[in-house]
């Protein structure tokens, strides 16, 4: 098996003219979308629909009328939306199906959609994509890392390091290798590093620590969330 990493938002603006038909994605977008992705999948809601822009979350609305609409720009609640894009509110959400919008991470998930299979990942289901993994035993995986704005963020490529170790077998390309060398710089508390990352420390200047603390947590949820035609279900 091949891993290989996409560790910028540049990259991953490239992947919808890159062949991914055989790849495995897994898209990490730790802080915060595609943890809140996999705690409302954890907490009984059974599709998420992640969208690009606020006009797709609209009129992805009317297809659904039941949904909620979720989501953040520059972190908050979007205007007219039910749901931000904190975890500890899709604890809660209370609906069978949502559609969110976030910065990056539901751009990434959208960006992979050609490929043989795109997995939500997180630090918060890291067992249940390993054990994936080993199951699928694809040729090529591709460790998304969603970013901030136009930026790299630690706790993405951190994550997809963490994925990587569990395969000393494979073949990792030097991003893979970089993500790998982030992670067994940090692997005594993974959690901790959240707090040094930009992501992180935006999110504790806001009062958010427990958003931070919630998508620290490794291994919480044995789930795997699988975009199949735009929708992400348990799978
Ligand atoms: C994003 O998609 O850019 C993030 O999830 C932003 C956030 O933490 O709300």
């Amino acid at each position: 098996m091949i891993i290989d990493a996409v560790l910028t938002p540049a990259e991953i603006d490239t992947l919808p003219e890159t062949d991914l038909s055989e790849t495995v994605c897994v898209v990490f977008d730790v802080l915060r979308a595609t943890s809140s992705i996999l705690t409302a999948l954890a907490h009984g809601v059974e599709e998420i629909r992640p969208v690009a822009t606020i006009e797709e979350a609209l009129a992805a609305r009317v297809e659904w009328p039941d949904a909620v609409l979720g989501g953040e720009r520059f972190g908050e609640r979007i205007d007219g939306f039910d749901l931000g894009n904190s975890p500890l509110e899709y604890c809660r959400a209370g609906h069978r199906r949502i559609v969110t919008t976030t910065t990056n991470g539901t751009v990434a998930l959208r960006a992979c959609a050609a490929a043989r299979e795109v997995w939500a990942g997180a630090l918060l289901n890291m067992q249940a994509l390993e054990e994936r993994l080993r199951q699928t035993a694809p040729e090529r995986v591709t460790l998304v890392c969603a970013g901030t704005f136009r930026e790299l963020a630690l706790e993405d490529v951190l994550a997809a390091g963490m994925l990587a170790h569990a395969f000393p077998e494979a073949s990792l390309t030097d991003a893979a290798q970089v993500a790998h060398a982030l992670y067994l710089q940090h692997q005594a508390d993974v959690g901790a590093a959240l707090e040094l990352a930009k992501n992180g420390r935006v999110l504790l200047a806001k009062g958010k620590k427990d958003d931070v603390d919630w998508c620290g947590r490794v291994s919480r949820f044995p789930i795997v969330g699988v975009l199949r035609e735009g929708v992400i279900r348990k799978g």
